[in-house]
């Protein structure tokens, strides 16, 4: 089994210029302006390597607060770089399944929810941090249903396979001909099931033909 810093820690270049493809910054800018407003302070679980970072800087503007989690070093550094010219947006080495981070106004996970082994449970805990209307939201890949997307599934699924801590070249070749985003498919829609339950006000939009789905919404109190 290859851990997940180890596998996203190989290559942090290649990621971050895979985090940072034209095109991926409307989604990104989308993410921050749903959750983030000016003042706030916004904790994004797994930041990778901070692409979104600084569109959530400029929705909080310089009276709020950013604030980068994840457990991968390499990319963390790339991060730290990434937001070094900001004094209000910090990185953190931590597990954002188990966070010691008391309060936020708002919470964005983008790419993570289906890395993790029981993402309801952590979006519940994610939706317990955040004060009375405290912002969410989770943007995650997967196969498409849109017309001119579901051709391109059994490339999106090499896509998938390639990009699995654990998935080897025989499971990438055959990814295609099988179902390999099947956990990521059941991951994706237990963490959207998790947000659905706790939060309201909820609006859903999809881009890259139909791939990426945004679900945000408002917790209105964690009583
Ligand atoms: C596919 S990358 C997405 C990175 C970034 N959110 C983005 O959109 O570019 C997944 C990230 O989640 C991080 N990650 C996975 N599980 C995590 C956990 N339990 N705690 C913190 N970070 C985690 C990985 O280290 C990696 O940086």
């Amino acid at each position: 089994m290859t851990s997940i810093p180890d596998f996203y820690g190989r290559f942090p270049d290649l990621y971050d210029r895979i985090a940072t493809m034209p095109g991926i910054g409307r989604w990104r800018r989308t993410a921050a302006r749903r959750v983030a407003s000016p003042g706030a302070t916004v904790v994004e679980m797994g930041c990778g390597t901070g692409a979104n970072l600084p569109y959530l800087r400029d929705v909080v503007g310089p009276d709020g607060l950013v604030v980068g989690v994840d457990i991968t070093a390499p990319l963390l550094e790339r991060a730290r770089t990434r937001v070094a010219a900001y004094d209000n947006v910090d990185v953190v080495l931590a597990d954002a399944t188990a966070l010691p981070i008391r309060e936020a106004d708002a919470v964005l996970a983008t790419f993570v929810c289906g890395l993790l082994p029981d993402p309801a449970s952590v979006v519940d805990r994610w939706c317990d941090l955040l004060r009375a209307d405290g912002r969410i939201g989770l943007l995650d890949a997967t196969a498409s249903t849109h017309h001119l997307g579901r051709p391109l599934n059994p490339a999106f699924r090499i896509f998938v396979a390639a990009g699995s801590p654990n998935a080897g070249v025989t499971e990438t070749l055959s990814a295609p001909f099988g179902n390999t985003d099947e956990v990521l498919t059941h991951r994706v829609a237990a963490s959207r099931t998790a947000l659905a339950r706790r939060a309201v006000d909820r609006e859903y939009e999809t881009f890259g033909l139909g791939f990426v789905g945004l679900l945000t919404g408002t917790v209105e109190s964690t009583d």
